[in-house]
């Protein structure tokens, strides 16, 4: 199962980093009318948190009725990845300050058959990525520090978000940008109109009351502020 990004629609991927993973099987049909499901991978080096590693992303992937963005703050990302893109993750998003040769490991990933995403820190410039975005499906712009759910949205993301999407349209490239960190219909506008067009969304969608009228909500929303 995969997803190929538009930059003209908007995609809704819950995070199941608050999910309850003692009932992972649940959980993963309680998203079921999202585009996608995001699997945080930490290592407990990169970000100070150990979540999942390949063979639960494989049986993940197995289980889940629609395609797996797996999303990984770990080390040695060059190394690591491409092992996420045979565990049969639709699309792998590895941090560029993890990665020695970025545009080497984004064509290693493709030859794997997977999208391809490059994530950024909150602190971490996009500029330096403009003249190589070309190598990428979708760039992630984190609207908080990498490593927890829960966390409050960062503002000061915004002008990052609306210069790489300025840079990426003005190079008449179809990279996508998600959002991934306090994302909720408080946020959501916001993003959409800065120019993000993926939006990761965990507590908001897994402490909501119902899961999939949370997801048709953040769609709504975000169709309805497109970029400009
Ligand atoms: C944080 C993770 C996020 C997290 C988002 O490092 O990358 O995907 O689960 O959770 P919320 O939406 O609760 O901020
Ligand atoms: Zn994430």
């Amino acid at each position: 199962m995969s997803i190929t990004y538009s930059t003209d629609s908007s995609y809704i991927h819950p995070s199941i980093l608050n999910a309850d993973f003692m009932s992972i099987g649940g959980e993963l049909d309680k998203i079921a009318s999202a585009d996608s499901v995001h699997v945080d991978v930490m290592d407990n080096h990169f970000v100070p948190n150990l979540t999942f590693g390949p063979s639960m992303v494989e049986q993940i992937v197995e289980r889940s009725p629609i395609p797996v963005d797996a999303h990984l703050m770990i080390e040695d990302a060059d190394v690591q990845a491409p092992v996420f893109a045979e565990a049969g993750a639709s699309s792998v998003t590895f941090h560029l300050e993890a990665a020695r040769a970025p545009v080497k490991l984004a064509r290693d990933l493709r030859r794997k058959n997977a999208q391809v995403g490059v994530a950024l820190r909150p602190a971490t410039p996009v500029e330096p990525l403009l003249d190589i975005i070309g190598e990428f499906d979708m760039l992630l712009i984190m609207t908080v520090e990498p490593g927890f759910g829960g966390q409050s949205f960062l503002e000061s993301m915004l002008p990052k978000i609306r210069r790489a999407r300025g840079a990426i349209s003005e190079a008449n490239l179809e990279v996508s940008i998600q959002v991934d960190g306090g994302v909720s219909r408080e946020t959501v506008e916001r993003c959409a109109e800065a120019g993000a067009n993926v939006f990761v969304a965990g507590s908001a969608i897994y402490k909501a009351r119902d899961a999939a009228e949370e997801i048709s909500a953040l769609r709504e929303l975000a169709a309805a502020h497109p970029a400009h």
